[in-house]
């Protein structure tokens, strides 16, 4: 998949392989250390969600400029986004976007189309694409308990503007 929505940007979305881990890692450690917005992680971690679940970049003439991850709840089939990042130069231009729809597509050709995402959200934004893609938000009540090991976690940080936004794919 390719996505540019201006002349200057050109970029693509990749699945990420081992040899990325590195880079992956200092990608979302430095977007956590600036801003706070993202945990950090390591290369365990990073390794797992290559092996087992879905970790896609964007690249733009080879360089790493992006990466989302996506973690699959196993009872009900929510699909959590995780480490969502663009370098700051990068933002604006339709990555992220283009990251969320590669992730759906993903998800969609393993297990069939998702019919909850959910992930955790700073600034009240995000979900455009989502929304493109026919989800929209639904009240924190009709969300899978399973949302609920994760959710305490999130709670706390309450206090920064965090909270966790899910959306269903209208039938
Ligand atoms: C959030 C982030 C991944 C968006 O990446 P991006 O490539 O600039 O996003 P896009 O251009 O595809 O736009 C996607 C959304 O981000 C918003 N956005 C765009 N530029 C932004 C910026 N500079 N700062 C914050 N949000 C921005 C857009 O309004 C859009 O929202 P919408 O979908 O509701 O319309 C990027 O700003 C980032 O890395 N932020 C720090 C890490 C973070 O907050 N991650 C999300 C929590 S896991």
């Amino acid at each position: 998949m390719t996505g540019s929505k201006d002349d200057t940007l050109r970029f693509e979305i990749v699945k990420s392989a081992k040899g990325d881990i590195p880079s992956i890692v200092e990608i979302i450690n430095e977007e956590a250390a600036r801003s706070g917005a993202v945990l950090t992680v390591d290369s365990q971690k990073v390794k797992r969600w290559i092996d087992s679940g879905i970790s896609l970049l964007a690249k733009s003439d080879g360089k790493i400029i992006g990466h989302m991850a996506a973690n699959r709840w196993p009872i009900s089939g929510m699909v959590e986004l995780r480490s969502s990042v663009v370098r700051p130069e990068y933002r604006g231009k339709g990555v992220s976007s283009t990251l969320t729809k590669g992730v759906i597509a993903q998800i969609g050709k393993k297990y069939g189309k998702p019919s909850l995402v959910a992930f955790i959200n700073k600034a009240g934004n995000g979900r455009g694409i989502l929304e493109a893609l026919g989800f929209r938000e639904t009240d924190y009540e009709s969300v899978p308990r399973e949302l609920f090991s994760i959710g305490p976690k999130y709670r706390g940080k309450k206090e920064f503007g965090y909270r966790i936004l899910v959306l269903r794919h209208r039938e």
